[in-house]
């Protein structure tokens, strides 16, 4: 059994389609451990993507992270990273295949409606980011 971790961005979230995203998780077998609606601080955004602080797009993501709340959640499941990797599809939707949630409900590379852990090892540090042990069934 895996866990991964997984934030429905702030587009997504003002979309109304948090249901609608999570259901994918759980269509393709997925189980919801954990789950919260919270909207990020700057600090938090900026220690989460502490790996992007370099990149050009580094202050546009943040901003953009706290914009509106997010919905983060734990998903658990035989393979449970990468199959949640495969249903977001690509980080730019326009190259995000059909039927994927970044096809479906994402706007932009910014506006990407879902984020998923890229490993395992980093998944397991994304969760610790943002749950307790006990916060996770
Ligand atoms: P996410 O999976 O949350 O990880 C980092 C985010 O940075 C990514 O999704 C995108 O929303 C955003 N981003 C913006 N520009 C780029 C880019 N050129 N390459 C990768 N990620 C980008």
């Amino acid at each position: 059994m895996e866990q991964t971790l997984s934030i429905i961005k702030p587009d997504a979230v003002a979309k109304n389609v948090v249901g609608k995203i999570l259901d994918r998780f759980e269509s393709a077998g997925l189980r919801i451990a954990a789950t919260r609606k919270m909207q990020l601080s700057r600090a938090d955004a900026e220690a989460f993507y502490a790996v992007h602080a370099e990149r050009p797009f580094f202050g546009e993501l943040v901003e953009f992270m706290i914009s509106g709340p997010v919905v983060v959640s734990v998903l658990e499941g035989v393979n449970a990273m990468s199959i949640n990797r495969d249903l977001m599809g690509a980080t730019n939707p326009k190259e995000a295949a059909a039927g994927t949630i970044r096809a479906d409900f994402a706007d932009s590379i910014d506006a990407n409606a879902v984020h998923g852990s890229d490993s395992v090892e980093n998944a397991a540090n994304e969760i610790k980011f943002f749950f307790s042990d006990r916060e996770i069934c």
